[in-house]
């Protein structure tokens, strides 16, 4: 019998969350039993600093329930839990791990519920019992398991021995929960075509966190207002939420004023209003835009728009067969009529990083102005426009785990009050008559209309969820996922990766042998699998290595090895 310890708790809790099934309701509370262990990990590491608060509360419909049990948990940090005046609950579910061919734990948590400290509690009880009863339904699920070395062994206790510290899979494992991560997406808790969804089409759209979802539904239910022109508490509210968004998008890519952050609809609309203020007030014919070959459509048609109006010319930075930008090549194309150099930080179809620190300093060697398009970086690595000395970052909300219809475009100051309005209407203005208007500063000269309120809210929580987290550990567990998912893949016959840059975010893209893209995307959508498949709006990137389409899996900090392995299992079977 081992110590019990937080610790050990811990890393129970953390092994049982990976091996139950996802998305499996316990039927007496409806509570996924991933989160359930969650929960239990979450309370008995006590990492306060990785783990969102509330992650009982986004359990849904077993709230309380659940807090009794972790409470059970929470007395092992305080109690002697492992004498006879701890928790006996605790200490007797423990005592289960360590025993491999245990008795029924049912039969053991009826024991437990039968218990002095609980009969004295009608309430505990009732959810006690409720919780014995969802075990012995569990156990009853796994029976049907078959046992690989065809011994009878309790398949739960076995799920319970698998998870004591011998287990060196846990062992240096850094403290990034994703356990408690995943409690916080409620969309991730379903089946799809009878499997549990593996979420692998990030890059196209990230999934919401319940205090973004919860925000929403607060603002609308509590605040909801015009910004700006009512004189009433609503108007006042609405207006806060807003301005507040805005400084948050401030602080989080470390603007010098929120004056430098406009909201859009998202990367696309926010290129294009820089594409066309841009244009009409610095580009003259002759003059050339750079943009690189990895570049989104929304950083290529823009520019192709407001270059022919202009008479401008469109130069292209190849890539190397690695899907490296050629930087020799870059500085090559740079010359005294290089307008601007409109750059992805981080590629979509492949995960290129861009070395956009170094391309800047370049660019500013030729007075050239820079735009960086931050829609696959935003949520993955950390950005500072000052230190950059970029003049343009662009980002969309629904990529960062915020809203869809919502973006915001940082622009340097100097340079926003030199730029003329892309839109007009109300919201923009000091002055109208009908002989002349006169224009607001600068963010709102740019915003005109009424501004999408509620999602600017919306995506100052998504951006506070991720700074509490934290960039460096997101982006440090993404990288063991790319690193894993890479190996894996390799593994499969007939399976060629493209592009293999030295800077990558977390995205592979493939092609199988004999077997068409789309077919591909389908053939992991029956398994529950959401993949892109297709050119990803970068079809010059694709063209590059000779293909029109690829699959492109794409990972964010709520995926987990053993979605990968279930990825990589299927790709397998199909082969
Ligand atoms: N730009 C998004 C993607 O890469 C839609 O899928």
């Amino acid at each position: 019998m081992p110590d019990i310890t937080p610790d050990l708790v811990a890393q129970v809790a953390s092994r049982l969350y990976n091996q139950l099934p996802t998305g499996e309701a316990f039927p007496g509370n409806g509570a996924d039993s991933r989160c359930i262990a969650a929960t239990l990990l979450e309370r008995a590491k006590q990492d306060t600093s990785s783990l969102s608060a509330g992650a009982v509360d986004t359990v849904s419909g077993s709230g309380e329930a659940l807090e009794r049990i972790s409470h059970v948990f929470e007395s092992l940090k305080t109690g002697p839990a492992h004498t006879a005046t701890g928790n006996p609950f605790a200490h007797d579910l423990l005592k289960t791990v360590s025993l491999p061919h245990s008795p029924s734990l049912g039969q053991q948590a009826d024991n437990l519920v039968r218990q002095q400290t609980y009969r004295d509690n009608a309430a505990s009880h009732g959810d006690l019992k409720g919780f014995v009863q969802n075990i012995k339904s569990f156990r009853h699920h796994l029976s049907g398991n078959p046992d690989t070395d065809g011994k009878h062994v309790d398949p739960f206790a076995r799920l319970l021995q698998a998870s004591l510290p011998k287990s060196s899979k846990l062992a240096g494992t850094p403290s990034f929960n994703v356990a408690a991560i995943r409690g916080d997406f409620p969309i991730l808790h379903q089946q799809i075509h009878g499997r549990q969804l593996v979420w692998f089409d990030n890059a196209a759209t990230t999934q919401k966190p319940r205090q973004v979802i919860d925000a929403l539904k607060r603002f609308y239910e509590q605040d909801n207002s015009n910004i700006h022109r009512g004189a009433h508490t609503l108007a006042a509210r609405a207006t806060d939420a807003f301005e507040g968004a805005r400084d948050t998008i401030r602080d989080y890519l470390n603007a010098g004023s929120s004056e430098e952050i406009i909201f859009v609809r998202g990367t696309t609309e926010g290129i294009n209003l820089v594409a066309n203020s841009y244009g009409k007030r610095f580009l003259q014919p002759g003059d050339e835009i750079l943009l690189s070959e990895l570049e989104h459509h929304a950083n290529i048609v823009p520019w192709q728009i407001v270059a022919k109006e202009r008479g401008a010319v469109i130069r292209v930075i190849p890539v190397n067969d690695n899907g490296e930008i050629n930087l020799s090549e870059y500085q090559r194309l740079l010359n005294p009529r290089t307008r601007l150099v409109g750059l992805a930080h981080a590629n979509n179809s492949l995960g290129t990083v861009l070395p956009i620190a170094e391309m800047t300093q370049l660019a500013k060697r030729y007075g050239a102005h820079v735009l960086i398009d931050g829609a696959q970086s935003v949520a993955h690595l950390p950005v500072d426009v000052q230190a950059l000395g970029i003049d343009f970052f662009v980002f969309s909300g629904h990529k960062i785990f915020g809203p869809t219809g919502i973006g915001a475009v940082y622009g340097r100051r100097e340079l926003l009050e030199e730029l003329p309005p892309w839109q007009g209407g109300g919201n923009m203005i000091k002055d109208v008559t009908f002989d002349e208007t006169i224009y607001s500063g600068v963010p709102a000269k740019f915003e005109a209309g009424t501004p999408n309120v509620a999602d600017a809210y919306g995506l100052g929580v998504a951006l506070d969820y991720v700074s509490r987290i934290g960039l460096p550990n997101i982006a440090a567990y993404e990288h063991r996922l790319l690193e894993y998912a890479t190996e894996k893949l390799r593994s499969v016959n007939g399976l060629r990766l493209i592009g293999n840059p030295r800077e990558k975010v977390a995205v592979t893209s493939f092609v199988l042998r004999d077997k068409p893209v789309p077919e591909v995307g389908t053939y992991l959508d029956q398994h529950g699998i959401a993949v892109r498949a297709g050119h990803h709006c970068a079809q010059p990137s694709l063209r590059r290595f000779g293909l029109e389409a690829t699959v492109r899996p794409s990972y964010s900090f709520y995926n987990t090895f053993e979605e990968i392995d279930r990825m990589v299992y299927a790709l397998h079977q199909l082969r």
